[in-house]
């Protein structure tokens, strides 16, 4: 591969535009929504503890391969398993992996641009007072009320998803480092700010207890899998995002700090929305399994009874709307840079189709939460099945194709070269993780879901 090939699309002006972006990517919805809800419903401490040990064992050695793979070929996800396979000597099938990748992103944004759009509206609820000295049952009568009206929910489900549009056509370089440079860190600010009320509350330390205290009773094959579809979902695994971004990194930067820098911002993203989440759970007698509904449904009667929540308030769901979008532009882009580069589309015409596909399917999730609300296929709702069918077995079966790519059919010394470690222990070490440890780790999760272990 000639050192001088630069991505179409452009390439990031430094390292600390890629570990932005990529954060960007990796924090989100995923930490602050899903995170305490799924951990909610799986029963805490030793869910949370699989997550971490996913997140060490699978993601980290996982997101150095994704992003080795896409610096080597400096293309879309699609073509990159084309031409890497090529110079591995390996068959052609290995790009249906990149489409698997680009169907999960398109499938991932139907559903994400519906809760930012949640999200949105709740930068404008907290701006007109909505939870000012708000009781815990009015703050959940505010929530159930709106995710009831479908043209409310469209509403804002097209607001965000134009906004992702918007920034996605203007394409990579110009892209918006600066916001995300800008919200990243208040959203981090407020975090802390909550977890320091979460401190204040009578609920502080059962709060701690349910998200550390290991109860393996309460762990069940089933919550395993999610535990790893969220450390995949949560870092932006398995479909090719990072992948992407990795191709608009230049040669010199190393590919095994940014990962770990990347993955650990995450994870304490994660862990803060927790600590600051279930205290006010417990203290206010609500229930830590109430679904998809938890942050809405908890942290505005944080700000609803503490000094400034007016504007925290306000300040902290724009972050997360930020915080959304700068993951949402990375789950449309494998599929705008493919249209782009292998079928000659403008970037704008691009971004255009992709953002259609993807809001129409919106609309299935939107109807999950009220005229759908009865509507079942294998017992969950569309959003339950899309969210179950991309996080949990398409991102896992996406992460464990791009482990065994990384591990097996690429020639050592060319994963050698990318990763570029001062040691050859380091190598060795992340060799054995992503040769055996992630696919096989995978693997049993799987076999054990379907009921063979
Ligand atoms: N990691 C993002 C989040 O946690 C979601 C995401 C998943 C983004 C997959 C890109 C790819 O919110």
């Amino acid at each position: 591969m000639a050192d001088e090939k630069k991505s179409q699309q452009g390439e990031w002006s430094s390292r600390f535009a890629f570990i932005l972006a990529a954060t960007g990517s990796a924090v989100g919805l995923g930490n602050i929504w899903k995170f305490p809800y799924i951990t909610g419903e799986n029963g805490g401490g030793a869910f949370v503890l699989v997550y971490l040990l996913c997140v060490l064992l699978i993601g980290i050695p996982l997101m150095m391969a994704e992003t080795l793979l896409g610096r080597r070929s400096k293309e879309n996800p699609i073509h990159t398993m084309e031409i890497l396979a090529k110079e591995a000597g390996a068959g052609q099938n290995w790009h249906y992996l990149g489409w698997l990748g680009v169907a999960a992103g398109f499938l991932i944004l139907s559903y994400y641009s519906v809760i930012a759009g949640w999200a949105s509206a709740y930068v404008v609820k907290a701006f007109f007072g909505s939870f000012s000295g708000a009781s815990p049952s009015e703050v959940k009568a505010i929530f159930d009320g709106f995710v009831a009206s479908p043209m409310q929910l469209i509403f804002w489900h097209s607001l965000f998803m134009l906004a992702t549009m918007l920034i996605v056509v203007r394409g990579i370089e110009k892209g918006f480092e600066k916001s995300v440079g800008l919200l990243m860190p208040a959203l981090f600010a407020l975090m802390i700010l909550l977890v320091g009320y979460a401190m204040t509350t009578v609920g502080y330390f059962q709060g701690l207890n349910f998200l550390f205290k290991l109860d393996f009773s309460k762990l069940t094959a089933n919550s395993v899998l999610v535990a790893m579809g969220q450390a995949f979902f949560s870092l932006s695994l398995g479909m090719g995002a990072i992948m992407m971004y990795g191709a608009y990194l230049p040669k010199d930067v190393s590919i095994a700090k940014s990962s770990m820098i990347i993955a650990g911002a995450d994870t304490i993203v994660a862990l803060l929305a927790g600590i600051a989440i279930f205290p006010i759970v417990f203290s206010n007698g609500l229930q830590p399994n109430s679904g998809p509904g938890l942050v809405f449904e908890t942290l505005p009667i944080a700000f609803g009874n503490m000094f400034g929540g007016w504007l925290f308030g306000i300040l902290f769901f724009m972050a997360l709307v930020f915080a959304a979008l700068s993951s949402s532009i990375s789950l449309i882009e494998p599929a705008v840079a493919w249209l782009i580069e292998n079928k000659g589309f403008s970037r704008k015409k691009a971004c255009l189709w992709s953002g259609l596909v993807a809001w129409v399917l919106g609309f299935g999730t939107i109807f999950s939460f009220n005229v759908w609300a009865n509507v079942k296929l294998f017992e969950r709702t569309f959003f339950e099945l899309v969210d179950y069918l991309t996080a949990n077995l398409m991102l896992p079966i996406g992460g464990f194709c791009i482990a065994v790519f990384a591990g097996w059919v690429m020639k050592r010394e060319h994963s050698q070269q990318e990763l570029d470690f001062p040691d050859n222990l380091s190598y060795v070490l992340w060799s054995f993780l992503v040769r055996y440890i992630a696919p096989v780790a995978v693997f049993l999760v799987f076999l054990n879901v379907v009921g063979v272990l």
